[in-house]
């Protein structure tokens, strides 16, 4: 049994990476590079489910690309590529396929909210989006999954399948089930307008949201423009129950300074949350100015970001065009 560890993961490339990326993927990214072997690919064939106008795609998978060198991945001790230069993907895509059931994506709560009322017009790449991603996943046999809590049931599937395949193909243990990474305490950052909605890529008003790209004035701007509450701040977490902004303003500094929510409720309670956006304000100026700015000049040299795909891509392939051959052998094909 291949006992080794390897992280995967995917960030599509639809649009602003935000602060909910940042807390929620990205720096787990990067300190897991430290410890294990990590795969990060930009998924573009997932973005695709959705239409993209060509043109946005393009910069889009550059500028997620620029996004992960920016906050600290290292192209020296991960593999990042995209999606669609290594076919070992859709390949292996299709013979999932052919293993995942009906009922299995028919239970997928994320299809039924993409799709919205009208399912009969989602394209058939978005219902069968799962599967690609358990194919991304076990292309590399990945062992631990570092995702959002949105994407747990699709990490459970792509379980599901690994499981067929090794029973279906007399092969235990050839596929290992791969297990989610999911942070406890920041699975979700939450739009700076409405507390109880996701921060998200999509959201109209840009000022739901810090982007990775924005620069201090913008941050400044948002901060102070972002809801929270008029009371002054309670000396309990109990008390915020039913005010979703300021637990998320709270929350967000609490993690940006490392210290604990409650810690952050007793040191700043009695206070009005003019002053904890002064604070706010500043730790995230602090800590995502640079990245900002790293993005903008990294987006200047548009042979070097690609050069860098090229690069992963090339060590992406081993990985994968080995696997798929011991896959083929495994289904019979010649
Ligand atoms: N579906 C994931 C998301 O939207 C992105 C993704 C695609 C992914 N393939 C993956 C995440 C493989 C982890 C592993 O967030």
């Amino acid at each position: 049994m291949n006992k080794k560890k390897l992280v995967f993961s995917g960030v599509q490339p639809t649009g602003n990476l935000h602060l909910g990326n940042y807390l929620g993927a990205l720096k787990n990214f990067v300190s897991l590079q430290k410890e294990m072997e990590c795969i990060y690919c930009v998924v573009d064939l997932h973005a695709i489910t959705v239409f993209q106008d060509p043109n946005h795609l393009h910069n889009n998978v550059l500028e997620t690309t620029a996004s992960f060198l920016a906050t600290g991945l290292d192209p020296n001790k991960s593999i990042i590529f995209n999606q669609s230069s290594v076919s070992g993907h859709t390949e292996l895509a299709w013979i999932l396929n052919c293993v995942s059931r009906i009922g299995w994506l028919n239970r997928m709560t994320q299809f039924k909210d993409k799709a919205g009322s009208d399912k009969e017009k989602a394209s058939v790449g978005l219902y069968i989006y799962p599967n690609l991603m358990a194919a991304d996943i076990l292309l590399y046999k990945a062992t631990h999954v570092p995702v959002g809590a949105d994407q747990k049931q699709h990490l459970e599937l792509s379980r599901d399948i690994a499981q067929k395949f090794n029973k279906d193909f007399n092969c235990k243990d050839f596929f290992p089930l791969p297990e989610p990474l999911i942070p406890k305490n920041i699975s979700r950052v939450m739009s700076l307008r409405d507390g109880t909605k996701k921060m998200s890529k999509s959201e109209e008003s840009d000022y739901s949201r810090i982007n990775l790209k924005d620069n201090a004035d913008e941050i400044n701007k948002k901060i102070k423009k972002a809801k929270s509450d008029s009371d002054s701040i309670p000396e309990e977490k109990q008390l915020l129950e039913n005010k979703p902004e300021a637990l998320n303003l709270l929350t967000i500094y609490s993690e940006l300074t490392n210290s604990s929510l409650d810690n952050v409720i007793s040191e700043m309670a009695g206070k009005e949350y003019s002053f904890l956006k002064t604070k706010l304000t500043e730790v995230i100026i602090n800590e995502l100015s640079p990245v900002g700015k790293e993005i903008q000049k990294l987006l200047k040299d548009k042979s070097y970001l690609k050069n860098i795909l090229k690069k992963g891509t090339e060590k992406a392939n081993i990985i994968a065009e080995e696997n798929l051959k011991n896959i083929r052998e495994k289904i019979g094909l010649i």
